[in-house]
């Protein structure tokens, strides 16, 4: 055992001042006053006062989904008991009010995205829905054999199986741009493999699994340079970073509702009007047609075009009280604090013996993975359980990142600007927990 692992476990009391002091003092740079009211908002979300096992709940799991706000559980809530109805559909009171409701909640996410009109928003199921709509209507209708799909190799499995079904077919080939050893873009690479044959590009904003942001505007210029559209996966970027789709010039994007605060089952893809309107549907239904007739249908502008059937109403109202939550908030806040949050976990994680952070990159946010030696992932988080510590252990749905590090899972700790510094005490404590008991 090294001195620093011997000066951290002497300690009895893992949770006690002590035991922190252990692991040094922490820059007071780095630590700059909270510029969010932690406290106040924590009051915010029911959830957060539950114990597990006696323990209270330290709900580091973010990046899976996130936690909710008594206001999104309000309006869903409100929503069934108040205003249920179908939309679009009845002359009726109720459904007029659920119209009303559902595309103000459109027009809200048009605000928060900074897109140009609400045309350009299309709700879906999340992000992997919106990621599959790109591929099979904009893919299928405008690639065919050799065309190219440029993405990356630290995409979750979501913006890789869409784009490898649509190569199977159409023929296209899919490339990726590779990884350094901090598990950042090759930019070099990037630049290297656009090219005369590429026809979309797909990069994730912000890694679930390694916490890596990337240049995502420098990435959409040089795409552009050649006039190949871009497709940002924006769900772990929405909770964390302003997005501003007119900003980025982004061509789609993509984001989660649930991880936003707001309810499962209901996602934004974000598409430059232009590019929508040449786009035909890939799922025909009511709701998406302007006339049909047995022979054949035209379609309803968009984005009405992209949203067959009955809608996730109670879902997207639930999304729009989380937006306006987050917005409160405000997204620069947020990030400054977590910021802060994974500063300081980094700090006391590089202090424990044994703890391997994957993921090193000069830009990161919100995600904290690692490994820990001798001891699988998967029993890290089991006893980080017992603690009544909430994380992920295993690929994060992001399996050629762990072939690239040459692990098979990671422990994966992710905030939001719920967390304190204190949750991130009582992981490091329990970790110093796990190595004292694996020896
Ligand atoms: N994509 C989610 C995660 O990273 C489920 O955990």
């Amino acid at each position: 055992m090294s001195e620093k692992a011997g000066k951290r476990e002497s300690g009895t009391a893992v949770r006690s001042s002590a035991s922190r002091t252990d692991v040094g003092p922490v820059a007071p740079t780095r630590l700059a006053a909270s510029p969010l009211d932690t406290g106040r908002l924590r009051v915010d979300f029911p959830i957060l006062d539950r114990r597990i096992r006696g323990k209270r709940l330290v709900y580091l799991d973010n990046a899976a989904t996130t936690q909710k706000p008594r206001a999104v559980i309000d309006a869903v809530s409100h929503f069934y008991t108040h205003e249920n109805a179908n939309i679009h559909r009845g002359v009726h009171h109720l459904s007029d009010r659920a119209t009303v409701a559902y595309d103000e909640v459109r027009q809200k996410t048009a605000r928060f995205l900074n897109a140009r009109s609400p045309r350009e928003v299309v709700f879906t199921r999340g992000t992997t829905d919106s990621i599959n709509l790109v591929a099979q209507s904009y893919g299928r209708a405008f690639l065919t054999a050799g065309d190219e799909i440029l993405i990356t190799g630290m995409e979750h499995h979501s913006n890789i199986v869409p784009w490898q079904l649509l190569c199977e077919q159409t023929g296209a080939v899919l490339r990726a741009v590779p990884l350094n050893s901090a598990g950042e873009l090759e930019l070099e690479q990037f630049a290297h493999l656009l090219n005369e044959r590429t026809r979309l590009v797909a990069v994730v904003h912000l890694s679930n699994a390694l916490g890596t942001i990337n240049p995502v505007k420098h990435l959409i210029g040089l795409a552009h340079v050649r006039n190949i559209p871009v497709l940002i996966d924006g769900a772990q970027s929405a909770p964390h970073l302003p997005l501003d789709v007119q900003e980025l010039d982004c061509d789609f994007l993509a984001f989660s509702g649930h991880k936003l605060f707001g309810p499962t089952g209901v996602g934004v893809l974000y598409g430059r009007e232009s590019l929508l309107e040449r786009m035909p549907p890939c799922q025909g239904g009511g709701g998406m047609i302007e006339t049909v007739t047995l022979e054949r249908s035209s379609w309803a502008p968009i984005p009405a075009k992209f949203e067959a059937g009955t809608p996730m109403i109670a879902q997207a109202i639930g999304l729009g009280a989380a937006i306006d939550y987050v917005s409160q908030v405000g997204l620069p806040a947020i990030a400054a604090w977590e910021k802060i949050l994974l500063d300081y976990a980094t700090h006391l994680c590089n202090r424990i013996d044994g703890v391997r952070i994957i993921g090193t990159a000069q830009d990161k946010a919100a995600v904290l993975s690692f490994v820990l030696d001798g001891v699988h992932p998967h029993d890290v988080g089991t006893i980080l359980d017992y603690d009544g510590i909430a994380v992920r252990a295993g690929h994060h749905c992001a399996q050629p990142v762990m072939r690239h590090f040459g692990v098979p899972a990671t422990v994966r700790a992710s905030f939001a600007f719920y967390n304190t510094k204190e949750e991130v005490e009582v992981l490091a404590d329990s970790l110093v927990r796990v190595r004292r008991i694996f020896g």
